[in-house]
């Protein structure tokens, strides 16, 4: 494995968030004890590295094992092993066709809708292989929503777009069930104030923004345990931006989420960790903090210096 040492990390304008649940796989050294005393502290370390690394265990919400994915004869994805957390917001950073988005894509089976496409390796939502013949696809992106790039509202009203789902998944009883699920929804995405009076208009009709925070709602309500997100902002300005990062960070009480991003400012303020992508190869997994400025890798180095992008 390649490794090298970080120098002159110019990370001044990317501000990192200082999540109450990171998830690090950092070590760390103390040079100035007696082997005695260092060894004492290791097993200390060592105990609270297991216990660590046991609590981790139980939150481990998806987990993929050497993940491989091929669009014909070409392999986009190389072998990855990726465990996700409960309730943590991981950001997928990495230059342009690195496989971000076909990886992303393998945690909810959205790639079985490219006919070229081909995924081998393992996928685990709690501990259960999503490429099981026998699951419910259907289910599973419920349970693992996706928000695009693009916001893209069906061409129904505001309230169908969110109601579409729970109808579909028989998720409301009578009609008041449903109101309240939408509403509900509505809230947690942060547009219920801005659209309540105006449920009936064509969802296509909003901002790009409110789109946006619209499929984020439509996504919400078939109560999702994971959210993908793929580069949701690059199509918003940055006061769009904004509101849908503040939506981000409350979603993260309550949802796991991943998300691609082009923005390594994005990934800093979004996200617990970071994982850098490079070729199809997952290089670094490794708190936002310690990604942004002290990376492990030299190839994330140079990508978060400007190096390549
Ligand atoms: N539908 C597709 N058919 C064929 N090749 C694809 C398809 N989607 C992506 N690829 C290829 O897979 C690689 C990874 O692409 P992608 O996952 O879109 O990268 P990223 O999201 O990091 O920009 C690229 O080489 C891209 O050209
Ligand atoms: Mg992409």
């Amino acid at each position: 494995m390649l490794t090298t040492e970080v120098k002159n990390v110019d990370t001044q304008d990317i501000k990192v968030n200082n999540p109450s649940t990171s998830h690090t796989n950092a070590t760390q050294t103390n040079g100035d004890q007696t082997p005695e005393q260092s060894q004492r502290e290791t097993s200390k370390f060592d105990v609270k590295n297991k216990e660590q690394s046991q609590r981790q265990q139980a939150e481990v919400k998806l987990s993929t094992k050497d993940v491989h994915v091929y669009y014909g004869d070409s392999e986009a994805i190389k072998g990855i092993d990726l465990d996700i957390y409960q309730n943590e917001v991981i950001a997928f950073i990495g230059p342009s066709g690195c496989g971000k988005s076909t990886f992303l894509r393998t945690l909810n089976r959205m790639n079985d809708t490219i006919d070229s496409c081909r995924v081998t390796g393992q996928v685990n939502l709690d501990g259960r292989d999503i490429y099981d013949q026998n699951l419910d696809v259907v289910l599973l992106r419920a349970q693992v929503g996706m928000v695009f790039q693009k916001p893209n509202p069906f061409p129904k009203s505001i309230f169908e777009n969110v109601a579409y789902g729970p109808k579909l998944h028989g998720l409301a009883k009578s009609k008041y069930d449903l109101e309240e699920i939408v509403e509900n929804s509505l809230r947690k995405a942060g547009l219920w104030e801005e659209v309540k009076d105006r449920l009936n208009q064509p969802g296509t009709g909003l901002s790009g923004g409110q789109q946006q925070r619209l499929c984020i709602a439509r996504t919400i309500a078939v109560s999702p345990e994971v959210i993908l997100m793929d580069e949701p902002c690059s199509a918003l300005d940055p006061i769009a931006t904004a509101k849908v990062e503040e939506l981000i960070s409350e979603l993260s009480t309550q949802y796991t989420i991943a998300i691609v991003t082009h923005s390594m400012q994005q990934a800093a303020r979004v996200s617990n960790r970071t994982a850098y992508f490079h070729l199809g190869d997952l290089i670094e997994v490794n708190s936002t903090e310690k990604v942004f400025t002290q990376p492990d890798h030299q190839l994330t180095e140079a990508y978060i210096t400007g190096r390549f992008g």
